[in-house]
């Protein structure tokens, strides 16, 4: 079927879908809980070295390509890997695990999501745990610990409100492009920003301002990091997780631009938007009220016990013995939602994508195959214990950097620099030299390389030397789910061939 793509309806629009995209969960919980982790201003040299080098030039390149492919009809990563090679088999189907990243993460990212949209409803109507008013982290969290576990284990509460998330995101992905996920944006990311600062202030301002110290411990940069693979590992993992790059879901966005969009300024936008919101509204939240209430000490501590720990245990927990608590914890989590709504609905397009630009389905039916999948894996994630933790760890880490390495080589190599060069400059008002293509070309490249020795020789064996059944269950999951997505990315391709050229 011969149809139309979408295009964003305003600039505003675009920027902020695009900001939506990138803001997330990684923003206001991952980067608190790993910059505790790794020592705070230890963590933030290797942090900004990555953005510079890694972060924000496969910004840009998933940008310009994303621009290139979705003139020519493309917005999933398998036709736009495919167009790079006269859309050879094989050549689509190495493009399809950059479709199967974005729907892996957003299969446990969307039961998180419905987390946050419980707690915020949950903590409104008083149905969350009395605060206990000590400065014992361990004795003032037991309550909320107990009822995380219990929520997410999961209870029917928690089974509802999955679903209601799920109805959600299937909603706004089947109004389309313009009248759906730029709406949305449109809507949450002001809300969100105005949010953030709030609680940004409320958190730093606690205990009279004690929670200043939080932040300055996050900024209070020393070289230690730098010597520590493991941080350098974290740091650019964060980088490419926040930012949603190497999942192919900036390209599809970039895909919907006005063939004459400047694509830089919106990478430029979308990476600082971006940053905003982690390294001074997410710096500004979570740890710093964290460090007014229990102290120093107690932030590594905090920290050790997961992701999850700072957000959904040690908020609420400080928030609701704040005076208007209920209503504070229901801002936090309400927050983390909309930040989680606005990057699920991104993480979900590429696939709808692959349907309608590969496969030539309608809107409805691709919405529809696509949410029946998130739906299957979101359940996966929900019963299956370690599920979360097997994706997170393959499609939210390795693959993310594999896929990176992937994009550089084919977009700047096989492209070829001039042609990359002369698409970069392309209704660009910022015209970076070529010298940029050249060191995006060769170092983030080598840069990825280092961090993938590294990663190899730290992890990967004592990660698969575990012998957890159900870990084995959910990589056999996400090899199956991998391979589906090839085969789609082969029969599919007759479809483009034979199909109106755009
Ligand atoms: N970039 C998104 C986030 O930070 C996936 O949560």
């Amino acid at each position: 079927m011969d149809r139309k793509r979408e295009t964003w309806a305003t600039k505003a629009g675009l920027i902020l879908a695009a900001a939506g995209n990138a803001v997330g969960l990684g923003n206001l919980l991952r980067f608190p809980s790993k910059a505790a982790l790794y020592g705070g201003g230890a963590f933030m040299l290797p942090y900004f070295i990555s953005l510079l080098l890694l972060g924000l030039p496969v910004m840009l390149i998933e940008w310009v390509i994303g621009r290139y492919a979705g003139k020519r009809g493309h917005g999933s990563m398998t036709g736009i890997l495919g167009l790079f090679f006269g859309h050879a088999s094989w050549a689509r189907a190495i493009g399809s695990l950059g479709v199967a990243i974005p729907i892996l993460i957003v299969m446990y990212y969307i039961w998180i999501e419905s987390w946050t949209l419980g707690f915020a409803f949950l903590s409104l109507f008083g149905a969350m745990p009395e605060p206990v008013i000590t400065s014992d982290p361990h004795q003032a969290m037991e309550p909320f610990v107990t009822f995380f576990k219990t929520y997410t284990a999961p209870s029917f509460t928690a089974g509802v409100f999955l679903w209601i998330t799920l109805v959600l995101n299937w909603i706004i992905l089947q109004r389309g492009v313009v009248k759906g996920i730029e709406i949305t944006a449109k809507i949450g990311m002001p809300a969100l920003i105005f949010m953030g600062l709030l609680l940004g202030v409320i958190s730093l301002s606690t205990n009279n301002w004690i929670g200043i110290e939080g932040l300055k411990f996050i900024y209070n940069l020393n070289l230690s990091g730098l010597k520590d693979p493991m941080t350098w590992i974290e740091a650019s993992g964060q980088i490419f997780f926040t930012l949603s790059l190497g999942m192919g879901a900036i390209a599809t966005y970039a895909s919907y631009v006005k063939p004459k969009e400047d694509v830089i300024k919106a990478g430029l936008w979308t990476a600082g938007i971006n940053e905003f919101v982690e390294v001074i509204i997410g710096a500004s939240i979570a740890i710093p009220a964290a460090f007014a209430m229990f102290g120093a000490l107690a932030i590594p501590e905090l920290a050790k016990e997961g992701t999850f720990r700072l957000g959904f245990m040690t908020m609420p927990a400080i928030l609701m013995s704040l005076p208007l608590g209920k209503l504070l914890a229901f801002v936090w989590f309400i927050l983390l939602f909309i930040a989680a709504l606005t990057s699920s609905l991104a993480l979900t397009q590429p696939l709808v994508a692959l349907f309608e630009d590969e496969m030539k389905w309608s809107h409805t039916r691709a919405v529809t195959f696509s949410m029946l999948l998130v739906v299957l894996g979101a359940h996966l994630c929900a019963y299956i214990p370690n599920f979360l933790d097997e994706l997170d760890f393959w499609a939210g880490a390795v693959f993310l950097l594999l896929f990176a390495l992937i994009e550089i080589i084919v977009f700047i190599w096989v492209f070829g620099v001039e042609n990359f060069y002369r698409e970069l400059t392309l209704d660009t008002s910022i015209k970076l030299p070529k010298s940029f293509v050249y060191f995006t070309g060769t170092i983030s490249p080598l840069f990825i390389f280092f961090i993938g020795y590294f990663w190899f020789s730290e992890k990967l064996l004592d990660v698969l030397k575990e012998p957890d059944p159900y870990k084995w269950l959910a990589r056999i999951f996400i090899l199956l789910f991998i391979v589906f997505l090839a085969v789609i990315a082969v029969i599919s391709r007759k479809r483009v061939l034979e199909g109106p050229r755009i």
